[in-house]
């Protein structure tokens, strides 16, 4: 089993592997990513993902120069290649390298950049228990749609949750509630599921729509997209987050206070268990 890169459809070992100063990821972010999991030699849910990956291309106008078709083999490649049988795949594309302007460059190709790594199961501890969460200003830029390289305010925000021994900073941009750093984030009220709207202020998250277009509906619980605040997240009776990383994770602590006594809830609890069924559906059979 190894770690391993591919690069513009090349098999690298990454620590080979080396990416043009001038590529303009490294310069301006110009560029979009996914992250997707693999469970037991599989890719969960890859088909959304690359939906959105040519949704994010779109909108910041680079060309998508590879097929569904390719992008699911070299999905298949790192797989096989490494012989990791629980990890994630990092994708990115950047528009390409070209000498340093703002404005698109006249001729240049994207360059397409993937990695495979284990990751181990999220710490049983967390998901059995609940993790706690801060609340942080939201700084971002207002097209958060798009899963843009440029990560910034994420990366802040995450290491002042570290810092805070917590394990995610969920924002707030103005009266409302957005999302966490690299997680949507979910309150119980009355028995009814609350999430911000998928807007240009959030990701729409592949998680977020399995659990609103699947388990949910299976599940027969009601789900709102609407904004709400922060006193609204004091005073809910559950809370969770969702991730490709972060699965769904009960949240039981919001700065410094406790949620439903500290103790996850039972509708946290059932989505939780239907996430895990369904990826046992679609990987493991
Ligand atoms: N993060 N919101 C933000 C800001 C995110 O970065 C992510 C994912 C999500 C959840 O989206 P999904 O369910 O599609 O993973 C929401 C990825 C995993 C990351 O940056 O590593």
């Amino acid at each position: 089993m190894r770690e391993l890169g591919l690069v513009n459809g090349n098999l690298v070992d990454m620590s080979d592997s080396f990416i043009p100063m001038e590529d303009r990821g490294h310069q301006f972010g110009d560029g979009v990513y996914e992250v997707t999991k693999v469970y037991n030699g599989r890719c969960f849910a890859l088909r959304p993902h690359l939906d959105r990956l040519y949704q994010s291309l779109r909108a910041i106008r680079i060309p998508a120069t590879y097929t569904f078709e390719e992008l699911v083999e070299f999905h298949e490649l790192l797989i096989k290649e490494s012989g990791i049988t629980e990890g994630a795949i990092y994708l990115q594309i950047t528009r390409g390298v070209a000498p340093r302007v703002h404005s698109f460059p006249e001729q240049v190709v994207p360059c397409l950049t993937m990695s495979i790594r284990p990751s181990g199961p999220i710490n049983p501890e967390f998901k059995e228990r609940g993790v706690k969460i801060i609340l942080i200003p939201d700084e971002r830029w207002l097209r958060c749609d798009i899963k843009s390289l440029n990560l910034l305010s994420n990366v802040l925000g995450k290491q002042q949750a570290k810092e805070a021994h917590c394990f995610e900073a969920v924002m707030v941009r103005g009266d409302h509630v957005t999302e966490g750093t690299s997680s949507n984030f979910f309150v119980v009220k009355d028995g009814v599921i609350w999430t911000h709207p998928a807007t240009n202020l959030i990701l729409k998250g592949i998680t977020r729509s399995i659990i609103l277009e699947r388990l949910a509906k299976d599940l027969d619980l009601t789900i709102l997209e609407k904004p709400f605040g922060v006193p609204f997240v004091k005073g809910a009776e559950e809370a969770f987050l969702s991730g490709t990383s972060t699965e769904i994770m009960p949240v039981t602590s919001i700065d410094g206070v406790a949620v439903n006594n500290g103790s996850v809830g039972p509708i946290t609890r059932k989505l939780q268990l239907a996430y895990a069924r369904l990826i046992d559906e679609e990987c493991h059979r």
